[in-house]
């Protein structure tokens, strides 16, 4: 690929993050009408009806700049989590906070450990900061924490868990979770990324980051509105940690990173405890449909904790994924995870499942 002369020479290396299709950009691509979208894991059940208000009451504000503080949603957040004010710090979605990360503690040469497959952002970040990437295998499609234990040394700046993890789906118990952290020194942070935190709270072991927090300063959890909040396309997320971790991301983050009708929308949503529930009911009952019609079509699935399957075909993915998207359905195709044979489906409404399954069946069958 060409490059500006002027690029950084750490920046050639990086590989450019691919997001799922739009809907709009299928339908146009393949003069389709009534597209369906389970590629990025968002909401099916939409956003809170009370930040939709909440948004409408505050659209003449825009001519204003946002409050660079967040001040009422911190205030009403360090309430429901019990934390400090201090110890919150608010994203662009939680990715910002992610990059803000590496941004604040990887130099050039420092390594950053993370598992393979994982959220690409991790790796993307550390190649723009000249960091070096460290991927630690998974083990039967979980983390192996020992083995990413073993490659801490000096030049170790940073570990990302995302807990549960993308496009993998499974997580670390608290048992794990507190073994590992014990054992990691403590100059080098920890981000546990909890962005799908919402969708397995209810697993009984599956750990609250935030209870971490007291005894490890070097610990930073992210968690995002764009997922079970259902407000992915306003961007907002949050980071809790130590306040001097807080106060270390403060120096890279821009002042108004937080747009003033996501502040409005996220403070809303967080009191929607209705949507919240309905939305994560929603993906219990369509995880257990998908995981049903899976079997029955003799396609494995690796256990998940999220609002998405990882399933594998077991014949190469891509043309699967080309069929499915001339159908109208949209799924993430986990070629660039080098998962060849997998794609990646963001559980939807019943009826959007529902066509999903249909169509694969066919597709599979050869219909
Ligand atoms: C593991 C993980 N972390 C972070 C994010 C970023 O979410 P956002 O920036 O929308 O908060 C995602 C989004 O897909 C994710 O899967």
């Amino acid at each position: 690929m060409q490059f500006f002369s002027t690029l950084k020479k750490n920046l050639s290396a990086v590989k450019n993050y691919q997001p799922g299709k739009p809907i709009e950009e299928v339908e146009r691509e393949y003069g389709l009408k009534n597209a369906i979208k389970m590629a990025s894991n968002e909401n099916a059940m939409g956003a809170s009806p009370k930040a939709l208000a909440a948004i409408r009451k505050n659209l003449s504000k825009i001519y204003r700049y946002p409050d660079g503080g967040c001040f009422y949603l911190r205030n009403r957040l360090s309430k429901i989590l019990g934390v400090e004010g201090s110890q919150l710090v608010f994203g662009n979605g939680s990715d910002e906070l992610l990059v803000l990360a590496v941004r604040a503690f990887v130099g050039e040469s420092d390594e950053v450990i993370i598992a393979d497959p994982t959220f690409l952002i991790y790796e993307i970040a550390t190649q723009t900061e000249s960091g070096h990437v460290v991927k630690v295998p998974m083990k039967n499609f979980h983390y192996d924490l020992t083995a990413m234990q073993a490659k801490i040394n000096s030049r170790t700046k940073l570990i990302f868990i995302a807990n549960p993890d993308n496009p993998v789906g499974t997580y670390v118990s608290k048992d794990q979770l507190a073994a590992f952290l014990k054992n990691v020194p403590s100059h080098v942070v920890v981000v546990l990324d909890e962005a799908y935190f919402e969708f397995a709270a209810a697993k009984k072991d599956y750990p609250d980051g935030i209870k971490f927090l007291s005894a490890y300063p070097n610990l930073l959890v992210t968690r995002t509105f764009s997922k079970a909040y259902g407000l992915a396309g306003l961007r907002v997320g949050y980071g809790v940690a130590d306040p001097a971790m807080i106060n270390s991301l403060n120096k890279v983050r821009e002042p108004f990173n937080v747009n003033l009708l996501a502040q409005v929308a996220a403070l809303a949503a967080l009191d929607d405890t209705a949507h919240l529930k309905k939305s994560v009911k929603a993906v219990a009952d369509g995880r257990a449909y998908l995981e049903k019609e899976f079997k029955r079509l003799k396609v494995r699935t690796i256990d998940t904790a999220t609002n998405f399957i990882l399933a594998d075909l077991g014949v190469d993915a891509a043309p699967v994924y080309e069929k499915l998207l001339k159908s109208g359905v949209i799924v993430r195709p986990m070629g660039v995870w080098g998962l060849k044979t997998f794609i990646r489906v963001t559980i939807g409404k019943k009826a959007e499942n529902e066509r999903f399954i249909k169509n694969l069946n066919q597709i599979l069958k050869g219909e």
